[in-house]
């Protein structure tokens, strides 16, 4: 049977135009168990469209680990390290996952308690709720009216001795049923989205960068990106912005000398913008809570100072400066009508382009609303690619 592919199912909220090549379901092929060729075509389509689904599979962890390594055959360990995630216990990542013991690679996540799962007698989850990690809150009133935020807009990534993965597969075992909540960003626009209960949100990362002006797709080519030394421990005292799109600059962030052992040299920086490697386009891959300074290149020769910003180039050190530019970057990618709520089914497996889109989960889940998900990543064996040098000429 051939491989179909069809349009994701659009909310309402969604402007259909800056959709057009975003998300794909995909149908006629089981996912679990791709011959060589039909990987080649799912590998492609991946690239092109960002996101891909694929509904009522059934997928083993050992299928899951197969299919995500598929995409980057040398890569090993999980995203973050194996089993990392509890020997780290400072970190903000710590109470959101639990490795499947048999494929450590595969971590379940979700909410409630689960039980006698795939080597897991009990499980406690945490849906990660953004009244922990957010300097506000949705107030309980509005909380039990079904108001919510935002979690953490990020990509996979240790952003830290590991390279940030290729490809994130997703996979829907227990999803709740529940009404539909308001994701408020409250953040002075007024902005809000309407989503599906515990949705998972995208927005794609070459139409953060497609829909900047001028002058900030110039900075955009010509930004490296550093990041702090244990990104995760080091943000993990901080509070973020109500968007959940980066950290209020309070000065909590734990001294570096206070971090777990760590050297220069296992430190990540990477480009701002980073190249597709099926397409050739430019998608902006910012971690904004992670970073910690920006490097921004001179104008090459030949470009046009007219109106440029930083045309001698900068270090910008200042975490509020940082910040600010980031969000002025980023927060016009993240408007009601960019983004991707997935509706989750039981059953549904997506996969993402890591290294293309941002995505954050959302909501709030009561105790007893049971939710459980298989997550794949694994660390890369490559950094990824920046701008090319005609790329920058182009843009700068
Ligand atoms: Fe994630």
């Amino acid at each position: 049977m051939a491989i179909e592919v069809v349009a994701l199912p659009l909310p309402s909220s969604a402007d259909p135009s800056k959709f057009a090549d975003f998300g794909r379901e995909v149908k006629g092929v089981d996912p679990g168990q791709l011959t060589d060729e039909q990987f080649k075509e799912i590998q492609e389509l991946l690239y092109k469209h960002d996101a891909l689904l694929f509904r009522n599979t059934n997928l083993t962890p050992e299928q899951q680990y197969a299919l995500t390594k598929a995409f980057d055959p040398s890569s090993e360990s999980y995203g973050h390290g194996n089993n990392k995630t509890g020997s780290e216990k400072k970190s903000v990542l710590h109470p959101d996952l639990k490795t499947i013991p048999r494929v450590p690679q595969v971590q379940l996540i979700g909410n409630g308690t689960v039980y006698n799962h795939e080597g897991l007698a009990e499980a406690m989850l945490k849906h990660p709720s953004h009244t922990t990690f957010h300097k506000t809150r949705v107030s309980e009133e509005d909380e039990a009216k079904g108001i919510t935020r935002f979690y953490r807009w990020h990509i996979d990534a240790a952003l830290y001795d590991l390279s940030p993965p290729k490809v994130t597969t997703l996979y829907g075992l227990t999803v709740p049923k529940g009404a539909q909540q308001v994701c408020r960003y409250d953040d002075g626009t007024g902005d809000e989205l309407p989503v599906p209960l515990g949705t998972t949100a995208f927005v794609s990362g070459k139409t953060m960068f497609d829909i900047l002006p001028k002058e900030l797709k110039s900075v955009a080519v010509r930004t490296s990106v550093k990041y702090a030394p244990h990104p995760y421990v080091w943000m993990a005292p901080a509070h973020a912005l109500p968007t959940g799109l980066g950290i209020e600059t309070e000065g909590l962030e734990l001294p570096y000398s206070e971090l777990p052992a760590w050297e220069e040299a296992r430190t990540k920086t990477f480009p701002m913008v980073w190249k597709n490697p099926v397409t050739g386009n430019l998608h902006f891959q910012v971690h904004p809570c992670g970073v910690a300074e920006l490097i921004v290149s001179p104008l090459p020769d030949g470009a046009s100072k007219e109106g440029a910003l930083f045309p001698e180039g900068a270090h910008l050190k200042d975490l509020k400066e940082v910040r600010e530019l980031l969000y002025k970057m980023q927060r016009p990618a993240i408007a009601p009508p960019l983004v991707y709520p997935h509706d989750w089914h039981e059953k549904d497996l997506v996969l993402f382009h890591n290294r293309g889109v941002l995505h954050t989960v959302v909501g709030a889940f009561t105790k007893d609303q049971v939710r459980a998900f298989h997550q794949c990543n694994l660390a890369a064996s490559d950094d990824p690619t920046g701008p090319t040098a005609e790329d920058v000429l182009k843009w700068a």
